[in-house]
């Protein structure tokens, strides 16, 4: 691939930067941040000096001086605005701010940073149209659905060429979880999440196998939906845990492997947030499910048999991500 783009310096885009260097995903890598944003209120030496400042600009010289450490010949731009951009194959979006704990220890649902993150996502909409317009777009910003269906909307791309991450993290937390209550190799644990990325969340019991095996075989049921529950909770965990922000290492690591499906053409099965025409019943909306990944993004959407509780309970999920999208018609009204 000729050029990767990744929006947003912040925790996620810090290591996605990193690992498109030391794995060589393409020949360029562009990374966009506007930080720091002088506030108008403060003293014009102030504003000056943040002005010179640039955390993707930080981010990148130090990632580029480490380069000849790690043999990596990948080129580096960056840029406050969106001009780095020009030209990208591949955007991963991650602008937006995280969820962050209170001082209080609770801490938001990724739906309460709908208001601040859609004023974000419509500048990444504008940035991508005017330097990439025919770029798959990977976003991760959250709330993850209405996100990705605000894309939609402002950039109307070919649907296969956006989409979301979510499943490919929910997925990976739920393998965890029952490699590690089987005690055995994460590397044996296949499994699906489906639905919205919320407390909707859909792990797919019945497609959970460790080597090939079903799930059950291994671990009992109540410990099975302690692990559902606490997949579905996880993001919350982390946040609860961290007390500064969110998951970055696994969600950039997700974000990267649905990437590299995509720049390998690998045709991987990949649970992700993708646009759908009636598919389980649902339509017209962008929702978790699995999808075959290739050179044109998502080639394809797979339904899979699912018993009637997990039919039930995705069909659930979508009319909460419904809810979601219809907040952000409404907001995008006076935006
Ligand atoms: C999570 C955030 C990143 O699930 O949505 O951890």
């Amino acid at each position: 691939m000729q050029k990767i783009g990744i929006i947003g310096g912040g925790a996620i885009g810090g290591v996605l930067a990193q690992e498109c260097a030391t794995r060589k995903l393409a020949r360029e890598v562009a990374f966009i941040d506007p930080a720091p944003i002088p506030n108008s209120d403060d003293p014009p030496e102030r504003q000056e000096v943040m002005q010179k400042q640039s955390i993707a600009g930080g981010k990148t010289l130090d990632i580029c001086e480490g380069l000849p450490i790690i043999g990596s010949d990948v080129k580096f731009s960056w840029s406050k605005d969106y001009s780095a951009l020009k030209g990208a194959d591949l955007v991963i979006n991650t602008a937006g701010v995280p969820r962050k704990a209170r001082p209080d220890g609770t801490f938001p649902s990724r739906e309460e940073l709908l208001a601040v993150n859609l004023k974000i996502t419509k500048m990444v909409a504008a940035g991508i149209k005017e330097q990439c317009p025919d770029a798959i777009i990977i976003s991760v910003a959250n709330p993850l659905d209405a996100i990705v269906y605000t894309l939609s909307k402002m950039l109307d791309p070919p649907k296969g060429k956006l989409m979301g991450m979510a499943g490919a993290l929910d997925s990976t937390r739920y393998r965890y979880f029952v490699a590690e209550a089987a005690n055995v190799s994460v590397e044996n644990v296949n499994a699906l999440v489906l639905g919205g990325h919320g407390p909707t969340m859909v792990p797919v019991r019945s497609s959970c196998q460790i080597a090939g095996l079903p799930v059950e075989s291994f671990i009992d049921a109540d410990q099975l939906d302690a692990i559902e529950d606490r997949t579905r909770k996880a993001g919350g965990e982390i946040v609860g845990l961290l007390g500064i922000g969110s998951a970055f290492s696994s969600t950039a690591w997700a974000a990267l492997e649905m990437a590299e499906a995509i720049i390998f053409d690998k045709r991987k099965i990949i649970a992700s947030c993708a646009f759908l025409t009636g598919q389980y019943g649902i339509d017209g909306l962008f929702v978790g499910v699995p999808t075959i990944l290739g050179k044109n993004g998502i080639e394809q959407v797979l339904e899979i048999d699912l018993t009637e509780a997990e039919q039930a309970a995705l069909k659930k999920s979508a009319d909460a991500v419904r809810g979601t999208c219809d907040e952000v018609d409404e907001m995008l009204k006076t935006l």
